[in-house]
């Protein structure tokens, strides 16, 4: 791989000075979009504490200010359900400019909460906070992990289908990748007659052009409308429900998180815990075998009803690095596609594969570039040994973000920030990750 540009190290004093102010923004980023002890991912578009970002924003915090950090994991726990689901939203008080708002999901969690999850960042972060400093976070680990190990088992039972072991959603929402190509076929199944009238609040704050369209948007409001006509009932929903697609992204973000709860009932001498931890780890042969899409060379979705596979390769088929997953097959295929993808934009990685005709670069999951899976895909690579892609990934993230500024993603062919601006998770993200300054070989001290 040719070196890219931004690893040539000749610093000038003005690339020092811009460095100070990018992280000094994305500081205040984070500042200003904190709410007590918990943080909006931006303000007007998500006005409540979404369960992924928050675990993001964590990351950020944890650079700055560990404590906040471990107030960020600790607050969006106050949004587990007593069958162990931490909710995608916890909604704490309801803000008109969102809908779908607390009334709609119809919950009876306190505090109130949307009825369904999101991919399960959260063992792993943790364990990076406890690994910053072991002394502060002992006490509070020992009091999460009860409910890391609650909400692992509910996805381990609640979320796969009679004996598999792949991981459904049950909502596009709960994939975190609203309107991926990849819910396409599952979605147009749902049928969205009757559904009550609504008004979407999303396109009062950003371009429609970069948010899913009013179809996808019926079917969203359908499901939910099917999940509280069940009294949200999860076993029901995944068993009966009109939409389940088992999800590469969710599955491999939970076997990733598995090991890291692992190495942290190891650190408490949780014996139990280790025993079932291990018994869910014994399946990701399984759950990766299932969605092996042999004609792709690549995971890909798999539609729980119909067996069908996803149509594309998305960014998350390559998580599977980061799961800790490797196969002497199917590595280079993966990263051949990776390779493709990234080499048909300007900015990688792309979230759906720029050559296939659903690719859209500036509509939300259905192309844009996301700093979050970037950090994730890069994570895993480097640790697989992959170092120069895991770089040329990072350097893409700066450079977008140096171009473009905090935006909550950006379009993979020009590098165009868009969606909401000053996003608290990208701002993460670049303190955590993407920064020049988190490079040991540069030294620089955080302004704070
Ligand atoms: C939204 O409202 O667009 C969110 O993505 C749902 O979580």
């Amino acid at each position: 791989m040719p070196e890219h540009p931004a690893t040539r190290t000749t610093e000038s004093p003005d690339k020092h000075e811009r460095i100070y102010k990018l992280d000094r923004r994305a500081i205040q980023i984070l500042r200003e979009n904190e709410y007590g002890d918990y943080t909006l991912p931006t303000r007007g578009l998500y006005p409540y504490q979404w369960n992924w970002d928050s675990m993001f924003v964590s990351l950020g915090f944890a650079e700055i200010d560990l404590d906040r950090g471990w107030k960020e994991v600790e607050s969006l726990f106050e949004g587990q359900w007593l069958n162990g689901m931490a909710a995608h939203i916890v909604f704490r008080r309801d803000d008109p400019s969102y809908f779908p708002g607390p009334k709609v999901w119809g919950t009876t969690h306190y505090p109130a909460t949307s009825g369904l999850s999101q991919p399960p960042v959260a063992a792993s972060v943790v364990r990076d906070l406890y690994e910053r400093d072991p002394i502060l976070g002992h006490e509070r680990l020992k009091k999460l992990f009860p409910r890391l190990m609650a909400w692992h088992r509910w996805f381990h039972t609640m979320r796969v289908v009679s004996g598999g072991a792949a991981i459904a959603v049950t909502h596009p929402w709960e994939s975190g990748r609203d309107n991926s190509p990849d819910w396409d076929e599952a979605l147009a199944n749902v049928d969205a007659t009757g559904v009550s009238p609504y008004e979407r609040r999303d396109l009062s704050h950003v371009d429609a052009s970069m948010r899913p369209t009013n179809a996808d948007y019926d079917r969203y409001i359908k499901l939910v409308e099917y999940g509280r006509g069940t009294g949200w009932d999860h076993a029901q929903i995944t068993r009966e429900g009109p939409f389940a697609v088992a999800d590469p992204g969710i599955t491999f973000i939970l076997m990733r998180a598995d090991r890291d709860l692992l190495a942290l009932a190891n650190i408490l001498g949780e014996k139990g815990a280790e025993y079932e931890i291990d018994k869910w780890l014994w399946k990701r042969g399984s759950a990766a075998d299932y969605l092996w899409n042999e004609s792709l060379g690549a995971y890909t979705t798999r539609n729980m009803r119909t067996r069908l596979y996803g149509e594309g390769v998305s960014s998350v088929a390559f998580l599977s690095f980061y799961a800790g997953l490797s196969d002497p097959e199917r590595d280079p295929r993966l990263l051949e596609n990776l390779e493709r993808l990234c080499g048909a934009v300007k900015y990688s990685v792309p979230s759906f594969d720029p050559e296939h005709p659903k690719f859209d670069s500036k509509r939300y999951w259905r192309g844009p570039t996301w700093a979050i899976i970037n950090y994730l895909i890069a994570r895993g690579l480097k640790e697989h040994g992959y170092e120069d892609l895991a770089q040329k990934i990072r350097l893409d993230t700066r450079q977008m973000i140096e171009h473009a500024g905090f935006f909550e993603y950006f379009d993979p062919c020009d590098g165009t920030g868009s969606g909401g601006k000053d996003f608290t998770w990208t701002a993460a993200i670049w303190l955590a990750w993407a920064s020049p300054s988190v490079d040991t070989s540069f030294p620089v001290t955080r302004l704070l």
